[in-house]
């Protein structure tokens, strides 16, 4: 593997070793990337001894100089360079990361370090020593396991589950990311100690839920989740989706199911992470909102507002960002029905504005989120809407070059109101203002300051004002 090495850390790490007398070694995802073709951008090294001392001596060879990150409670160090985070860890004989207080002891050697790694894939380690420059060690057949595409542990799974109980979680991304079987026996182990999640940290499980929803197909991810236990404890707004139910011989569908497939369509379209969220999302609120209703079935009213109320809660739990993104993710639940709606029907030029209105920059992503929603099996169904839905972008594209409503400004401001008719703060001026909006989107007067103007005379004049102030050529 030696020519693969190409990195010129390799070669700094390989002379200080030497001349220091230690061993080391590039071990964890790099190697396992290596052997599968794949792009890696972190390097992972295990030095006999003391990691952050090796560290410190690269660091001193670099020029220009980098700086060093030291993680002394966990005996780490890590400097970039070349592109490249590179870590520094002594091989221990304890868990790698381990969930406790205990000091991190860095007395083993490479065996023991890779006995404590999570799964056989990412224990392969290459030698930078001279001599053995390139050797692979592989003491668990993690070579054969990845050309089987076996997710594995090196000890039996409990054991290495319970060093720390997040490996549960990545072993069912490695297993999404990489197209792998995960062995019987660790979905076995994870489903008896499923409950040892709750104490790993939200921001850490997010991370791996991030990573599996950035997959070609994460509802691979998903269903595991779901099918060791992990996701009820972690998630149970998700499995609480999982459930159909039948009264006089009617059936809903599973919404699960149905979300798996509308989150798998959507990743077909788009790479954007929190589009993906809104998918995993968008039908949160079924269970709390459903209804048999006598001859009309089952129904979900109002699914989409209660969802959208649902998203800041979530995120909360979940300790993810209470940002723009979260408020991007409500908005896109509670507008998902919306382009389905248009595209039952045919479509008034008013509809489609107030769609622009209300979803403004993001309705290239409604309009994707909202045809990965049609999962119906029946085709002549699909393709109906499918249809549908290219006039529905014809109508938007059209009435967005004509009114540019997408990023819309009321031309007159509650301010020119109050002015023009001599108020103070009242409730006319709300009144005027969305008479003017609605006028817009409905297509009454036009998208400019003159006809909005005039149509604000009309309104004042309605609710018995006169106009004081004549600011008609104030812009
Ligand atoms: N590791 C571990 N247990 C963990 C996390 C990491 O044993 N809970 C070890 C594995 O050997 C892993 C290495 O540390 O390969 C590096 O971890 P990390 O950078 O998190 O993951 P990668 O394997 O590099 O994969 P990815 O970058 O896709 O997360």
């Amino acid at each position: 593997m030696k020519e693969h090495l190409t990195h010129p850390v390799f070669n700094i790490i390989s002379e200080i070793i030497e001349k220091d007398n230690l061993k080391a070694f590039v071990i964890g995802g790099f190697v396992r990337d290596l052997f599968l073709n794949r792009q890696s951008k972190d390097i992972d090294i295990v030095v006999v001894g003391s990691g952050i001392d090796l560290a410190k001596k690269v660091a001193s060879r670099i020029k220009p100089e980098v700086n060093i990150s030291v993680f002394k409670a966990f005996g780490t160090a890590m400097l970039k360079f070349n592109n490249f985070e590179i870590e520094f860890v002594g091989a221990r004989k304890e868990s790698y990361r381990l969930n406790s207080r205990k000091p991190i002891v860095e007395d083993g050697s490479l065996e023991d370090d890779q006995n404590r790694r999570d799964f056989t894939i990412n224990a392969l380690a290459l030698s930078l020593n001279k001599k053995t420059y390139g050797k692979l060690n592989d003491p668990f057949n993690g070579l054969s396991d990845l050309n089987n595409k076996i997710i594995r542990t090196p000890l039996e799974p409990e054991q290495t589950f319970s060093d720390d109980p997040l490996r549960m979680i990545r072993g069912i991304r490695f297993a999404t990311q990489l197209g792998f079987t995960i062995v019987p026996e660790a979905i076995e182990a994870i489903k008896n100690i499923k409950e040892r999640i709750k104490i790993v940290s939200s921001e850490r499980i997010v991370d791996e839920l991030n990573k599996i929803l950035l997959t070609d197909k994460p509802s691979v991810g998903l269903k595991l989740l779901e099918e060791t236990g992990l996701l009820e404890i972690i998630f149970p707004e998700l499995t609480a989706l999982n459930n159909v139910e039948t009264i006089n011989n009617q059936s809903h569908k599973n919404n699960f199911y149905h979300t798996l497939e509308v989150v798998d369509q959507i990743c077909k379209n788009t790479d954007k992470l929190w589009l993906r969220w809104a998918a995993l999302l968008h039908d949160i609120a079924k269970p709390a909102t459903k209804k048999y209703v006598p001859n009309i079935g089952w129904t979900f009213h109002g699914h989409e507002f209660i969802g959208a109320k649902m998203i800041p809660g979530i995120f909360k739990r979940l300790k993810m960002p209470m940002n723009e993104k979260m408020n991007y993710v409500r908005k896109m639940v509670l507008l998902h029905l919306r382009p389905i709606i248009l595209a039952e029907d045919i479509v008034s030029d008013s509809a489609v504005r107030r769609l622009l209105f209300d979803a403004g920059d993001d309705i290239e992503d409604l309009m994707t989120l909202a045809e990965a929603d049609i999962t119906s099996k029946n085709i002549k169904k699909v393709n109906k809407y499918l249809n549908n839905f290219k006039i529905v972008r014809k109508k938007l594209k059209d009435i967005e070059e004509k009114d540019a409503i997408r990023n819309f400004q009321p031309p007159v401001t509650g301010e020119v109101i109050m002015k023009v008719f001599e108020l103070k703060p009242s409730r006319e001026i709300g009144i005027i203002k969305d008479a003017i909006k609605d006028a817009i989107l409905d297509g009454i007067v036009k998208n400019n300051f003159k006809e909005a103007y005039e149509y604000m005379l009309q309104k004042g004049k309605e609710l018995g004002l006169t106009a004081k102030n004549d600011l008609s050529k104030s812009i």
